[in-house]
């Protein structure tokens, strides 16, 4: 402790206020502001070799995959490599009751045997720029938010317009800073993107729900896919003829690997971050949305982890949703926690009295900023009640199947006096809308998650922002003795929407008549009401806030930066490409406990229990075991490591991102964050903040050892 204590204080001497491994950079300033701390933490690389405007650099290794991921090339040959979470959706696109890739994993020994997946793309960064000056001209400080933002969207359209004329690039611009300055972002995008192998769900999934979110953790979070392109190494729609891209650049893989206060590097696409928050904000998070999101997706949580229970079939059809629903209940849970043990708000309070001393003594500075901390103190004050209704529309309101079903069958009401020709369209993507649907649909398990979240509609949210069609609800459930499930009974025996059934004969019959029928269905009326409640009485008001914040956080973020004219700030994550770097290092969850920095085999053996669907390991991976048959891929220590933790500095999107060591090579993939630690997002503890990364060397065991995909392998540069 000691120890870390001195390297903390020499490091706050050298970068002022700026917390040791904080940050998510912006690699083409890495050389001006963070080289000399990235060699002191041990990096042996040059800033160039990290992004370079004429060279083959890292960057060019690294993609956006698919809409929220990262993922980074691992061979000359086009080959990728990003987390099973992020190759979930096309795995279970490939997968049926004949050919379960999801439940037995998927490997193509050769090219020929490698899926496509119409739809994914992925992202390479040509390069990016710094267009503050251009995309701010014509804006001064006398102007409206309205009339700046018109002037940006233009400045911004004309910028990508130059950019995108005569080429295959695609171009983007991101504010950041909260708006105080852009940059430009030339894309490339590749469509041709094929499954090349996934393991298992109980090794790429291994400890599901239970484990997410927490260290020690033995999941092998990882999945490969192909980059496609023409003959000439252009982007090109999926073909036959289309050949592997040969990349600018690919990660060397290194397995010798980890130790303590090691240099890692973790270079990928961050999400969102909102590190600048006031305490107002915070407090809302803390005190409102987060309770009330953590309670509503508790509630839907108790209800389909018992129907996954109960029969293996709702499993396969809930898992994903399961996945996707307790990913951020969990991370909610944590967050809090962190935050009241950081006393997060009490530490806003105490930088904004000294903000305000600053701000009281100076009449100019008074002048520009003296007023902020009210401002937001009444924002956010006035924004509570719509910022509840807009949480309770989209995670109850809008939040069982049947009302989701509802509102993207809205195509339905363009049958009113529709032509046969049309009708036949409706029906033929109304028909394609509801199979999708029903292939996962449980009627019994949707029906109680509809009275539940009814139910905490009704309770949580004032009378005003009640769907009209309410006024239904005390002559429906009169005599009941449960009247929100009675409700559900009620809505579920009346609508078409809410069977497979009932649904196929209602669009095998569709006519123009059918709009009459649509109209009527209590499920539909419903969710017709609700959007009614979130377009008349919620997005207006919530809109008009939000629009007063993002001009007084542009601001707010300017007057920080004067207020700690020392501090060297990072820009709050906006899922553009990012460096953050730390070392690796164990924590101290709690008085007493202590988390090594590592874990191994030996610990999915311990947790090894067919009983549990978390915890089932594969025979083939314990008769690896037994054998001890890592081959190559073994650490010094003999056993077979699994994961690793660091101090870099991560969030959502960060998923897939490679891991990198202070030579360059890739080590590990990122796939989250510890539990104590997920409140970085708003508040980030050095103590306490750890990135979970899988090492490389499971990967490798498992794609070799396990599944025998050599042909893989030898693709790869692998450094002993
Ligand atoms: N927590 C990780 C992330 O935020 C993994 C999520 C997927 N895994 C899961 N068990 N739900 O994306
Ligand atoms: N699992 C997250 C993702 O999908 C990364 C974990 C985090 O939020 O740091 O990006």
């Amino acid at each position: 402790m000691k120890k870390l204590i001195f390297i903390l204080l020499t490091n706050l001497a050298l970068f002022s206020s700026l917390f040791a491994d904080e940050g998510m950079w912006i690699p083409i300033l890495l050389e001006k502001y963070n080289f000399a701390d990235m060699q002191e933490k041990g990096f042996k690389l040059t800033a160039e070799d990290i992004y370079s405007v004429n060279n083959a650099s890292m960057k060019d290794a690294i993609v956006i995959f698919g809409g929220g991921c990262t993922g980074e090339m691992i061979s000359d040959q086009g080959l990728l490599i990003t987390n099973h979470h992020c190759g979930y959706g096309n795995i279970q696109k490939h997968s049926s009751l004949e050919n379960d890739y999801l439940t037995d994993g998927f490997w193509a020994m050769s090219q020929q045997e490698e899926l496509a997946n119409p739809g994914l793309k992925v992202t390479f960064l040509i390069s990016m720029a710094d267009v503050t000056g251009r995309v701010l001209q014509d804006v001064t400080d006398e102007m409206t938010e309205a009339e700046r933002n018109k002037i940006i969207d233009r400045n911004i359209a004309e910028i990508k317009k130059k950019v995108e004329h005569d080429t295959h690039y695609e171009a983007r611009v991101e504010q950041f800073y909260n708006g105080n300055q852009y940059f430009l972002f030339i894309n490339e995008v590749f469509k041709d993107v094929r499954l090349v192998g996934a393991p298992p769900s109980a090794i790429g999934k291994f400890g599901g729900d239970t484990d997410n979110w927490m260290w020690p953790r033995h999941t092998g979070d990882f999945s490969l896919f192909r980059v496609y392109c023409d003959k000439d190494g252009k982007p090109a729609e999926y073909s036959e003829d289309n050949v592997p891209l040969k990349p600018k650049k690919f990660f060397p893989i290194s397995i010798k690997g980890v130790q303590k206060g090691d240099f890692t590097m973790v270079f990928g696409y961050p999400g969102t971050t909102q590190q600048y928050l006031p305490s107002f904000a915070v407090e809302q998070v803390l005190n409102e949305s987060d309770p009330h999101r953590v309670l509503i997706r508790g509630k839907k949580l108790d209800i389909i982890n018992q129907a996954m229970n109960s029969d293996p079939l709702i499993r396969i059809q809930y898992s994903a949703k399961a996945a996707s629903v307790a990913n951020g209940w969990k991370k909610w849970i944590g967050e809090m926690r962190g935050l009241r043990r950081l006393d997060a708000v009490n530490k806003k309070k105490k930088y904004e009295s000294k903000f305000k001393e600053w701000t009281d003594n100076n009449r100019t500075l008074y002048k520009k900023y003296g007023k902020i901390l009210e401002q937001y103190e009444s924002i956010y004050s006035g924004l509570s009640k719509y910022n509840l209704g807009m949480i309770y529309i989209n995670e109850a309101g809008l939040g069982s199947d049947a009302v989701l079903l509802a509102l993207r069958l809205r195509l339905l009401e363009n049958l009113d006096g529709a032509n046969d020709e049309a009708v036949e369209l409706i029906k033929k993507e109304a028909k394609a809308i509801a199979d999708a649907h029903f292939k996962d649909y449980n009627e019994a398990t949707d029906k109680q998650i509809f009275a539940e979240m009814t139910k905490l509609y009704m309770e949580n949210i004032s009378a005003e922002f009640h769907p009209e069609f309410f006024v239904n609800f005390e002559k429906i459930t009169k005599k009941a003795e449960n009247k929100y499930e009675a409700f559900a009974c009620y809505m579920f025996n009346k609508s078409i929407l809410t069977n497979q059934e009932k649904f196929n004969e209602f669009v095998d019959n569709l006519s123009a008549k059918s709009y009459k029928k649509i109209m009527k269905d209590p499920v539909y009326l419903l969710m017709k009401d609700y959007l009614n409640v979130y377009r008349n009485q919620l997005a207006t008001e919530y809109n008009n806030y939000t629009a007063q914040l993002d001009s007084l956080d542009r601001i707010y973020m300017k007057a920080q930066m004067e207020f700690e004219a020392d501090r060297l700030f990072y820009p709050d994550a906006n899922f553009t490409l990012r460096v953050t770097y730390g070392n690796v290092d164990n924590y101290f969850p709690k008085d007493g406990v202590e988390y090594d920095y590592f874990t191994t085999l030996d610990g999915i053996i311990e947790k090894d229990n067919p009983e549990i669907y978390d915890y089932d390991v594969p025979d083939k991976l314990k008769e690896l075991y037994y054998a001890k048959d890592y081959g190559q891929y073994a650490d010094a220590d003999g056993t077979m490591h699994v994961g690793f933790i660091g101090t870099n500095h991560t969030t959502g999107g960060n998923s897939g991102s490679p891991v990198i060591n202070a030579n360059g090579e890739l080590i590990g993939l990122n796939f989250d964050r510890n539990w104590e630690g997920t409140m970085s997002d708003i508040m980030y503890d050095p103590e306490m903040c750890r990135n979970i990364t899988l090492d490389i060397r499971y990967a490798l065991f498992i794609i070799d050892k396990y599944a025998g995909a050599s042909n893989l392998i030898k693709e790869m540069e692998i450094r002993k």
